[in-house]
């Protein structure tokens, strides 16, 4: 599989900003690399656009609606992604979990509507609910999801996890949901990237990948 870098940017940036950033981003992707941005829903047009003329480059949403198309104001069903080109789902992050009292359940709803309509699940998780998280899957999902580890103590806190302890919880994950790929996110930046290649399928990075140079000179060093 190849190696995946996501670029989530959470609720930053302006239309002007991610102009800016699309045209100041020009890394070197490694073949074995796929590069994905998760960015604000206004903007998704914007990065498909760039994303279509971009060998591995790809999409991601930060959340999706836990129901399908219908009377849900405010929510962001599957059916209204269809066109944009939308690959991958970033589902039940920590923040999401603690700012918008996203359950296990929500989580599970999320994900059987990306897998529903052919969008790839990244289940966020810490340690201390990747078996409760996982209970509330159906069995059979269980293998389909990508599996992003991400203490809640290492996120935006310039402390990221130590790949041997990440090794560790590797194990774990694949435990509870089988030969799943499985990312590490948490403070990740350019001066530590290269220390995860050998123990995780990628990295998620919040804060070092606003800058389009400094995420360029990230996916350089992965
Ligand atoms: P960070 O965020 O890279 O700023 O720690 C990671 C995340 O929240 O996914």
């Amino acid at each position: 599989m190849d190696q995946l870098i996501i670029a989530n940017w959470k609720s930053n940036k302006n239309f002007t900003e991610i102009e800016a950033w699309l045209n100041d981003f020009a890394p070197t992707i490694k073949t074995e690399q796929e590069v994905i941005i998760a960015p604000p829903y206004p903007f998704l047009k914007l990065v498909a656009d760039k994303a279509q003329q971009a060998t591995n480059l790809s999409l991601a949403v930060q959340d999706l609606s836990p129901f399908p198309a219908g009377s849900y104001t405010g929510a962001v069903s599957v059916q209204n992604l269809e066109g944009l080109q939308v690959k991958y789902a970033i589902l039940g992050h920590s923040e999401r979990r603690r700012y918008f009292a996203e359950t296990h359940q929500d989580v599970a709803k999320k994900v059987d509507q990306a897998l529903a309509n052919g969008i790839q699940p990244i289940v966020c998780l810490d340690t201390d609910y990747l078996a409760d998280q996982a209970a509330a899957l159906p069995e059979k999902q269980l293998e389909k999801c990508i599996v992003a580890y991400e203490p809640l103590a290492a996120i935006g806190s310039g402390h990221n996890t130590k790949p041997k302890e990440v090794e560790k919880v590797v194990e774990r994950v694949r435990i509870v949901f089988g030969q799943v790929p499985v990312l590490y996110g948490g403070s990740v930046d350019p001066s530590n990237v290269a220390d995860y290649r050998s123990v995780v399928d990628g990295v998620l990075v919040g804060g070092a990948s606003l800058k389009a140079k400094v995420f360029a000179q990230l996916i350089e060093r992965a």
